[in-house]
């Protein structure tokens, strides 16, 4: 599964890169208002830092043609290898056909349902990302739904993978994972839930203080006797 962040403050993203085994960056509008700088000056900033990373980038158009547009221009200013993210609306199933016959990376967003997901991967979308928390708040389940979307892809052979989005819980992260989906993004703090466990944190705890006993305050097996 590949591991994506849901954000762009490079401050963060360099943070988790530093810890975590990330595959790229995804963001929406609002994720990039968030950071009151011109969009493309951070986009460039997190495409130089993350080097081969994906890095997925939306549309805000409504319009077929003007997305179109739009992706040209993400790719002129961010590169060939930039996934466009346009979401799964009619006007929206249009841009990614025209787009993916171009040999353009799609990634078909706003996803809620199976059937948003199966007429985006028949128009040539590359990953589809649905809203798992979205989906829950309402009244449905999303890590259900994004399972089902990855089993119809399975029976139909598409190529397509599942880019799962919107998590508020680490539940909702292993769930897919268990499953063997394509892909989450996450935001850094459910990445953070991922690996925080007082537990582990007791026990190591535990096993510096036996140590300490044992050679003394600070020691380690670097400069113990
Ligand atoms: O890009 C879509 C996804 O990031 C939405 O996440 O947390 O705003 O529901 P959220």
């Amino acid at each position: 599964m590949k591991l994506i962040i849901d954000n762009a403050n490079i401050d963060e993203i360099r943070s988790m890169y530093e810890f975590f085994p990330m595959d790229g960056v995804t963001c929406n509008p609002t994720i990039l208002a968030k950071e009151k700088r011109p969009p493309y000056e951070v986009l460039k900033e997190i495409r130089d830092f993350i080097e081969e990373g994906e890095l997925h980038v939306q549309v805000v158009s409504d319009l077929a043609d003007n997305m179109v547009e739009e992706a040209y221009k993400i790719r002129k200013e961010l590169g060939d290898d930039t996934f466009i993210k346009i979401p799964t609306t009619k006007e929206g199933l249009k841009a990614i056909r025209i787009l993916a016959a171009a040999g353009i990376r799609v990634t078909a967003t706003a996803i809620y349902t199976q059937m948003q997901a199966f007429l985006a991967a028949k128009a040539g979308a590359l990953y589809v990302a649905p809203y798992i928390n979205r989906i829950d708040n309402l009244g449905s389940d999303g890590v259900r739904t994004a399972k089902e979307i990855h089993d119809m892809f399975r029976n139909y052979k598409f190529k397509t993978e599942v880019l799962a989005a919107s998590f508020k819980n680490s539940r909702q992260v292993i769930s897919l994972c268990e499953y063997g989906i394509g892909a989450t993004t996450i935001s850094p703090d459910v990445l953070d839930l991922l690996i925080k466990n007082d537990s582990v944190t007791a026990a190591l705890n535990v096993f510096r203080k036996d140590f300490e006993k044992l050679c003394g305050k600070g020691k380690t097996m670097l400069d113990c006797e």
